[in-house]
């Protein structure tokens, strides 16, 4: 799938004086690799009106951020998860989860993701060959989110397969999800503990307790959350630090650069390549302005290869001088999860790359990121000694 707008595919056309206009988002080809359509984008079409896939186009790393941040320009419906709410709500939402996933829970938490890092790890030992997307960064980012919430251990699973097909990050929480989690909550709402689960469960909105439906909702938000774009984030990062040997035996040497490289894997190759908004009134931006009513294409992985803002941007660089990124999106809607996917990036390739000290491709592999919305490599086969 492409783009929740349900696109029609159309081929590029000439534009004015013959200069062709660029692809569609749309196009099949540039699923396959968008990078050429931002560059043309940003050097020439700084918003953009793009039929076929239903939205205005913003390619620039400063269009982008100025419209994550304007309070005209919202999430579109349908949805009503986190990004979905404004003002109030989503304010008392931000309050109730953020601390859940930072400062000192965050802390408690790490002990048991470096233990599932550890033990996700040692399993590779004694293969010749292993497929670090299937084996590790499907599994890595469920068992953590499953341990922020309080969720029994054995869930993991279940949490990992719903990641493949049922929840994606901020995307439709499925009734088969909703009903899984009812159990659960019923379980903290009379035994609360010290997690994010039950943080939800006895918080109160109004006067109030949260009803199960939202505190479903909300679950489901971070487990998808947890578990899609972080898998799909550390696959891509990990395939940076693979194509860059060099880079990933300074990070052997100098574990402190652990935390620049996740920054710059999240900067050249995000998991989220886009985020889309609806805007409440005309807004100017991108040396244009976006009709009311219209949607917004906000395309973070064009943002992120932005000369303007990043000195050869498509080079991957963990002393980067200029370093920053919009993976995370800008302004209030940004990412609760950033230090909680640093734990997560940091003890996974931590716990790699001790376990694995000949850790390389396999022998021909090359890595094929593909999807527009998230995008990652589906695969990652290397060798482990
Ligand atoms: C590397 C992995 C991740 C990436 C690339 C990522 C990316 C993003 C982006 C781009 C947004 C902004 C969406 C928008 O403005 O419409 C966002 C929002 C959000 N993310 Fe993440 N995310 C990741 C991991 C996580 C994790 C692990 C959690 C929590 C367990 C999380 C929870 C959230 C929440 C709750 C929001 C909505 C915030 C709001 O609307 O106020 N994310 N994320």
């Amino acid at each position: 799938m492409l783009c929740p707008l349900e696109p029609a595919v159309r081929p590029a056309a000439e534009g004015p004086r013959g200069r062709r206009t660029p692809p569609s988002l749309a196009d099949p080809d540039v699923a396959r690799d968008p990078y050429p359509l931002y560059r043309t984008l940003r050097d020439g079409h700084p918003l953009r009106h793009d039929e076929p896939f239903g939205a205005w186009l913003l390619s620039r790393h400063a269009d982008v951020r100025a419209a994550l941040a304007d309070p005209r320009l919202v999430a579109p419906p349908p949805g009503r998860t986190f990004t979905h709410l404004e003002q109030g709500t989503h304010a008392a939402h931000r309050a109730l989860v953020s601390p859940g996933l930072q400062g000192r829970a965050l802390a408690a938490l790490r002990a048991g993701v470096e233990r599932a890092a550890y033990v996700l790890a040692r399993r590779l030992v004694r293969r010749e060959e292993a497929d670090l997307v299937e084996e590790f960064c499907r599994w890595l980012p469920s068992a953590a989110v499953v341990a922020a919430l309080g969720l029994p251990h054995e869930e993991t699973a279940r949490v990992a397969a719903w990641s493949r097909t049922d929840l994606t990050h901020l995307g439709a929480v499925p009734a088969g999800v909703e009903a899984a989690l009812r159990p659960h909550i019923a379980r903290r709402r009379a035994h609360p503990g010290g997690d994010l689960l039950s943080v939800l469960c006895t918080a109160r909105a109004d006067g109030r307790p949260l009803p199960d439906e939202a505190v479903a909702g909300l679950v489901a938000t971070l487990l998808g959350a947890g578990g899609e774009a972080t898998g799909r984030a550390l696959a891509a990062h990990l395939a940076n630090l693979l194509d860059h040997p060099a880079q990933l035996a300074l990070i052997r040497a100098r574990p402190e650069l652990t935390d620049a490289a996740w920054a710059e894997s999240l900067r050249r190759d995000p998991a989220v390549h886009l985020v889309l908004r609806r805007a409440l009134a005309p807004v100017p931006v991108g040396g244009g302005t976006v009709p009311a009513g219209a949607v917004v294409a906000c395309l973070l992985g064009s943002a992120g290869r932005d000369a303007a803002r990043f000195a050869d941007p498509d080079r991957y660089d963990l002393f980067r001088a200029d370093p920053g990124q919009l993976a995370f999106g800008a302004g209030r809607h940004r990412c609760l999860g950033v230090p909680f996917t640093r734990m997560i990036a940091g003890t996974g390739l931590t716990a790699l790359l001790a376990a694995l000290p000949g850790l390389a491709w396999a022998p021909g592999f090359r890595p094929a990121p593909e999807g527009l919305l998230t995008r990652a490599p589906a695969a990652l086969l290397v060798r482990t000694r």
